[in-house]
């Protein structure tokens, strides 16, 4: 393959250069193709369009293959810890016992919100969102911490041991304040996942222990979620940085386009949906023939991917790891059922083959979710606490970079052309 790609545009050639991954990936650099053929390219919802080289995560989508700076992710979801998995996405490197010791220590030691903080719990109606409060008290994070330099290591470090530390006690307290419940507040004797549970679930009246077991399955779906190069809520966290916004207000970006139900909003609305077809009988065919319906707006939830056009890798040890966790719970869950039922009826659906459809992350991350006791609504907070590393790995090679630039995008202009203003009294 030569190093150059040739473009015509209107009888101007413009020779382009190729930029070629580690991993083969080509992609053609037009940064000079305006200024030689005065054309942009014009790429709806960016299906074809490199934002920026990185060397976070690799995906396959054809092969179904993830990477985590190399390590692929059925090695990370058996061996690995989130926190562990963390500090490789934001680092690079899997840490020394020192360095992970120092990382969880630092984490635990910022997972404290400061006490004025929970006035902002107090202002929301009981029924908001958690992903609205997520957002929002990230967002304010900001305000209590405006002389963080995050152009020194450590003052990002700070910043990134925040975030780490204090969205688990963001995310509880936005449960506990919904259910009238108290605040339970953090404890730095307790691993990352169970501390979430504790926080979750204790009451200040009894001990609450958590089981070893539920915290690994949690665990195990956090790694599964820290990351995934490119997708809609990385992209706006990296398109927000690029301003040079702080890497709170960059994150609470992150998490507003994190809830679309296109997007991480999806393991909540898989439910919804799973739940509709057991109430209407558990009819699973007809679901399929919404989705298939070019006059319905209905779609399979968790069916489908932009980069996936194999099975997710994901989805494939989420479903193991669902069945092991009703198991290990002595739970039968009559919607995995209905899940299963689902999927086989899809994957048969030439529709489904033909535009290679497949399970993604969400379609059975809820069921887990659901038999550890999280809140439905809670489901897309899961998926933000899962993603935080991925979003501040991203950022962080995003700020760091010298080919960094402000993210600023074309158009082409299909309004009106130039016309005479016409004063109100003569229309
Ligand atoms: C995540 O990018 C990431 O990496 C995201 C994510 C991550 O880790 O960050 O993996 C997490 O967001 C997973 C996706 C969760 N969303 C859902 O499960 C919602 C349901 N799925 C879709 O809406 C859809 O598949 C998307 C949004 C995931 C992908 O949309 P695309 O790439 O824009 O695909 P498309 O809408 O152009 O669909 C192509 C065709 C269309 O039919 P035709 O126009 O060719 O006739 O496939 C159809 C679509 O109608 N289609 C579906 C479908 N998904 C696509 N039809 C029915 N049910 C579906 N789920």
């Amino acid at each position: 393959m030569t190093d150059k790609a040739k473009l015509d545009v209107g009888g101007k050639t413009v020779e382009l250069p190729l930029v070629v991954g580690s991993e083969k990936e080509v992609g053609i650099d037009i940064s000079a193709l305006r200024q030689a053929t005065g054309a942009i390219t014009l790429d709806y919802g960016y299906g074809n369009t490199g934002s920026c080289e990185s060397a976070i995560t690799f995906l396959d989508g054809e092969e179904g293959i993830l990477r985590y700076r190399g390590y692929p992710i059925e090695d990370l979801a058996e061996k690995s810890s989130f926190l562990e998995v963390s500090y490789l996405l934001i680092y690079g490197e899997l840490p020394t016992p020192q360095q992970m010791k120092d990382f969880n220590r630092n984490i635990a030691r910022h997972s404290l919100l400061h006490e004025d903080m929970k006035n902002i719990f107090q202002a929301f109606p009981p029924d908001a969102h958690p992903m609205a409060i997520l957002g929002s008290v990230v967002c304010a994070l900001s305000t209590y911490y405006q002389h963080g330099d995050e152009t020194h290591e450590e003052g990002l470090n700070q910043s990134i041991y925040r975030l780490m530390g204090k969205l688990p006690t963001i995310a509880s307290f936005a449960y506990k304040k919904s259910i009238g419940q108290p605040y339970i507040y953090p404890r730095t004797d307790l691993d990352y996942c169970t501390n979430f549970f504790h926080q979750m679930f204790a009451v200040p009246t009894e001990p609450y222990p958590v089981h070893p077991d539920i915290a690994r399955a949690l665990d195990v779906l956090l790694i599964l979620h820290a990351d995934h190069e490119q997708n809609c809520s990385t992209s706006t966290v990296r398109l927000v940085g690029s301003s040079q916004a702080n890497l709170f207000a960059s994150i609470s970006a992150g998490i507003s386009a994190l809830w679309g139900p296109l997007h991480g909003g999806a393991n909540q609305a898989v439910l919804e949906m799973l739940e509709a077809i057991k109430a209407g009988g558990g009819d699973v065919k007809k679901y399929v023939a919404m989705a298939k319906d070019k006059n319905s707006s209905f779609r399979l939830m968790g069916f489908g991917h932009r980069v996936y056009k194999n099975f997710d890798p994901r989805a494939k040890i989420i479903k193991a790891h669902a069945d092991r966790v009703l198991s290990l719970l002595g739970m039968d869950d009559p919607l995995i059922h209905i899940a299963h039922e689902l999927e086989e009826a899809a994957l048969k659906d030439d529709y489904f083959i033909q535009r290679k459809l497949y399970p993604n992350v969400d379609f059975y991350s809820g069921i887990i979710y659901r038999a550890l006791g999280i809140p439905q609504n809670m489901f897309t907070v899961m998926f933000a606490i899962g993603r935080l590393p991925g979003w501040i790995a991203h950022w962080k090679e995003m700020n760091r970079s010298d080919k960094n630039r402000i993210g600023r995008p074309r158009q082409i202009y299909t309004g009106s052309t130039k016309r005479e203003y016409n004063p109100i009294h003569k229309r």
